[in-house]
């Protein structure tokens, strides 16, 4: 039986720099994350997405490389690397990682030599015009911020392409030896262990990159060429697309699962958050209902918040008014004229019944399930840092100088720690939470215990039940003739619904929002308290 350890997977993404800093230089590093996998064992994750950790100028996050076949110095060495991966393995979790090669900083030597002269090898690594394109400032994917997709280089004298910031030259993917090069790349790090890459930028990468040369016949042919090579040099590792895509192109990238093995589901994800808003399951269910189903190997990754802003782009103007007003009215709130900077529990104004809501509704989305490091403790926004800053601050692990993060002085650190108020590291921290049984942190872990022993979630047959009422979500999973169900109520007030599935003579709950709750009749009739869920196993059933 193929083993595709992703579709019952618990993924938690860590950025190396702000989760623990072992050697006080006020920059997390690789022997800090190996010293604290104690607290993703006890949340029980099963894969660790590691952001950019390479060599960098870190003009935009760690997604601006120097170098592909390194560690940032700040980081450690490549040495800590491969300890931090035993030490991993050693718990029983993988580690992916983010492959970005869609463009590289412009301080990376390929750009420089690129730059210097016009017969240099790497020229062509990069995308140029000599003449200035048209519409430049059409297609920037930070509207407000950055001004234009195509930058003037005197010393190159022509202009590079970069769909990103100025600072990152979009590779030529066309040209054989970048294609080469991505392979090489991809070969290093699987073999020091990894299971798999997180690509960035997915949609940039395959997009014809010279609207003037001839249109690249199978953009996809990359995607593929890719995993061929993936699962030639390491069997079972995957690849998780960064894309957000309409559903309907979605299948071209899975091929199946020969492309991608996971891809984002950024649709699902902002139809998400207007159910929260508006506190009706219905735009949950609209998006559920449109979004193709993955065949063969492939999955969807689901997810609550990432290290970006929430991208609200694919809402109706009105649909995205309705998401500010309940979750960043305050325009500093916003970014990108398209979405919010704020963690989960900022948007959720802290409050536990809808956080945990708002949990459990991932763990039982149908896909695998990727968490964003300290939204499992709650941790808030800090608006005073720029751009997606304000959701990057270090992880909160105590209530002692700088949250534990780091001992060094403060005004060293990469980014501040939280530092005051309900969201303040002295009040949501690791080591408060571990004390205290009904934190956040121990439901999300038993959400989490209980998600790895149902994989009809990840695996099954999903049916969307219709109640008649749009305040709740009722999903049903078939999976090896078990069937799970799971009911999620988006309102503050007490839903009573039947619950009748043809031959189930008895529900036995698995996780569920209230305490004790003991298997009942199929005919008794069942309610949810405001925000309640519940995840039922049906008895009886003959198939
Ligand atoms: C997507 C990443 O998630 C984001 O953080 C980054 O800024 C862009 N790609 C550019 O690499």
């Amino acid at each position: 039986m193929a083993n595709l350890w992703y579709k019952n997977a618990i993924v938690y993404c860590v950025d190396v720099e702000k989760f623990m800093d072992s050697d006080g230089d006020g920059v997390g590093d690789f022997a800090g994350l190996a010293h604290r996998l104690d607290h993703l064992e006890r949340l029980g994750v099963t894969c660790i997405w590691l952001t950019p950790f390479y060599p960098t100028p870190n003009r935009d996050n760690g997604y601006d490389v120097t170098d592909y076949y390194n560690v940032d110095p700040r980081h450690g060495t490549l040495g800590d690397f491969v300890e931090f991966m035993h030490a991993a393995e050693d718990r029983g979790m993988r580690v992916m990682i983010d492959l970005v090669v869609n463009h590289t900083s412009i301080d990376h030597p390929w750009f420089q030599a690129a730059r210097s002269r016009a017969d240099s090898p790497y020229r062509d690594w990069y995308v140029w015009s000599k003449k200035k394109p048209a519409n430049i400032s059409d297609g920037v994917v930070f509207p407000g911020v950055q001004k234009s997709i195509w930058s003037y280089d005197r010393k190159a004298r022509a202009w590079y392409l970069h769909r990103f910031y100025r600072h990152q030259a979009d590779l030529n993917v066309k040209n054989p030896a970048v294609r080469e090069e991505i392979l090489k790349i991809m070969g290093f790090w699987l073999a020091l262990g990894v299971s798999g890459f997180r690509i960035d930028a997915v949609p940039f990468l395959i997009e014809p990159k010279d609207p003037e040369s001839e249109l690249n016949p199978d953009p996809y042919a990359l995607l593929s060429d890719m995993h061929d090579f993936m699962a030639w040099r390491r069997a079972g590792a995957v690849m998780l697309a960064e894309a957000n895509i309409a559903y309907d192109v979605a299948g071209q990238y899975f091929d199946a699962g020969d492309r991608m093995s996971m891809i984002f589901d950024f649709v699902l994800n902002q139809y998400l958050f207007l159910a929260l808003a508006r506190r009706s399951a219905e735009p949950l269910r609209r998006a559920l209902k449109d979004r193709p189903l993955p065949t063969g190997m492939g999955q969807w990754a689901t997810f609550l918040r990432n290290h970006d802003e929430v991208d609200l782009a694919r809402l109706s103007r009105q649909e995205r008014e309705e998401c500010y007003a309940s979750f960043g009215p305050r325009p500093d709130m916003q970014l990108y004229g398209r979405g919010l900077r704020r963690r989960l529990a900022g948007m959720l104004d802290g409050d536990q019944a809808r956080l945990k809501l708002a949990f459990s509704l991932l763990f039982a989305m149908p896909g695998t399930p990727v968490i964003w490091f300290g939204d499992e403790i709650g941790m808030g926004e800090n608006l005073s840092l720029p751009e997606r800053h304000a959701v990057r601050t270090p992880m909160q692990w105590g209530d002692e100088r700088n949250g534990g993060f780091s001992s060094a002085p403060a005004d060293k650190l990469v980014n501040p720690v939280h530092p005051s108020g309900r969201f303040g590291y002295r009040e949501v921290n690791v080591a408060e939470q571990v004390r205290r049984p009904d934190s956040l942190m121990h439901v999300v872990a038993a959400m989490i215990s209980t998600r790895r022993s149902t994989p009809e979630i990840g695996w099954g047959d999903v049916q969307l039940i219709d109640v008649g009422n749009d305040d709740l979500l009722v999903v049903s999973y078939l999976w090896r003739s078990n069937r799970v169900i799971t009911v999620h109520n988006f309102t503050d007030g007490k839903v009573p619904f039947p619950l009748k599935v043809d031959g189930v003579r008895r529900f036995v709950p698995l996780l569920t929002s209230s305490e004790g709750l003991d298997p009942f009749a199929a005919d008794q009739p069942i309610g949810l308290g405001p925000f309640g869920y519940c995840w039922l196993r049906c008895e009886g059933e003959r198939r």
